[in-house]
């Protein structure tokens, strides 16, 4: 087991009709209310009036139309400056992962007198950030538990992960009746998010009885409640389910004393999802069985061999690298179940920049690191694979 330092100062408020409690939680920090969200899905299941009449004597500013893959132009821009002009006490994000990731940039943003990408970059390590209190309407991410935000900059073709622990939301608002409304694209998306979270921290080096099952819990947790999401989308116990599984997702607390694995499928996907904005959890389904048939091997059998008898049931009985090869299997056809396009031609990705994707991915992601390594020329041939 690995040494640890491990602490989440987010505060999760879970259940119906938890919304309520939003004036007496907000009262704590100031007038000023930054309220970012997305393309419009708060207005349709009624979040955004309930949140305006909760918040009737605050003054707040508003940042609309955050994207999926949220970009740093116009969006983190945009809300950096909102903040500075109107000395803003407070982000309060109403949405999925992807607002919420671009308000943590915009947080520390706001505290930083240069160009904001310097943070995202890593150049310079921010020394304050503002406030986040979040209400999270899609469960996939677990970015209302962690620290971390993705933020794509369209020009670069650079999507990063950028995380500190200042980004830590402070509060997150978890109702699982707000999640009734999202599609089954989402639903699913959201599922295989969350599984590729958890299988970036399951397939390692080291790791304990406790960890494997806490995640192969999580695993099938996802895979049994995601359908029966799909199946009926106001089940309230199934989509409350999902909702937590995916909340401890990237906080590593799934993890705490395992090795380094290095988030290999995170890696790649986040290279798809800057060239060809698509949506994060279908690009990981895609990857995630090419990668493990990759990284096959006589030193990674035995942890498909865990993963297979213990989350799909495979006879322990049967050879090593039969059991893993049918895991792996199992693994495509769920995401193949649950509808997940399954090859990256379906989601508009073809042949003619894979090359440029890989180097990419190979300079900028450290997989060479990874529990198993991977150089530019394998990542070419995942992506092909994926074809
Ligand atoms: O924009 P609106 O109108 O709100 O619609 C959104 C969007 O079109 C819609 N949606 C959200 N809640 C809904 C809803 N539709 C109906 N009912 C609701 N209750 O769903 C669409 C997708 O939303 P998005 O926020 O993009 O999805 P998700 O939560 O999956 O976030 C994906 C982003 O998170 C990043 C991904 O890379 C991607 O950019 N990630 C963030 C992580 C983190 N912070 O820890 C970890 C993940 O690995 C992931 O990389
Ligand atoms: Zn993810």
């Amino acid at each position: 087991m690995q040494n640890f330092d491990y602490q989440t100062p987010t505060r999760l408020i879970f259940g119906k009709g938890v919304v309520e409690e939003l004036p007496q939680v907000m009262s704590g920090f100031g007038k000023k209310i930054l309220l970012t969200y997305g393309g419009g899905s708060i207005k349709k299941i009624g979040l955004y009036d309930k949140v305006k009449e909760l918040l009737s004597g605050y003054e707040i500013y508003e940042l609309s139309d955050i994207k999926p893959n949220p970009k740093y132009d116009p969006s983190v821009l945009d809300g950096v400056r909102m903040c500075k002009e109107n000395e803003v006490d407070v982000i309060l994000s109403v949405g999925g992962g992807s607002v919420l990731d671009c308000s943590k940039a915009i947080a520390a943003g706001a505290k930083y007198d240069g160009d904001p990408w310097d943070l995202i970059s890593y150049k310079v390590k921010a020394k304050d950030a503002l406030p986040i209190v979040d209400i999270i309407t899609l469960a996939a991410t677990g970015s209302e538990y962690d620290m971390g935000g993705v933020i794509s900059r369209t020009e670069t073709n650079d999507k990063i992960g950028y995380m500190d622990p200042l980004l830590y939301p402070v509060v997150s608002f978890l109702d699982p009746t707000y999640t009734f409304s999202v599609s089954k694209k989402q639903t699913a998306a959201g599922c295989a998010d969350a599984m590729n979270h958890i299988m970036e921290q399951y397939f390692c080096e080291d790791s304990t009885i406790l960890n494997d099952g806490f995640m192969e819990a999580g695993l099938k947790s996802l895979m049994i409640n995601a359908r029966k999401c799909l199946e009926n989308p106001d089940d309230y116990t199934a989509r409350a389910e999902m909702m937590l599984t995916c909340t401890y997702g990237c906080n590593g607390i799934y993890s705490l004393g395992n090795s380094y694995t290095g988030w290999p499928c995170h890696g790649m996907e986040h290279a798809l999802s800057a060239y060809y904005d698509i949506t994060h959890g279908e690009g990981l389904a895609i990857i995630t069985p090419r990668w493990m048939k990759h990284i096959l091997s006589e030193k990674t059998v035995e942890r498909f061999v865990k993963y297979g008898v213990n989350v799909f049931g495979i006879d322990a009985s049967l050879d090593k690298f039969e059991i893993a090869e049918r895991a792996i299997e199992a693994t495509y056809k769920f995401f193949e179940s649950i509808n997940i396009p399954m090859h990256l031609k379906d989601v508009g990705i073809d042949e003619s920049r894979i090359d440029e994707m890989a180097k990419h991915v190979a300079d900028n992601e450290g997989l060479e690191n990874a529990w198993a390594p991977l150089m530019q020329k394998d990542i070419a041939e995942i992506f092909r694979a994926s074809l």
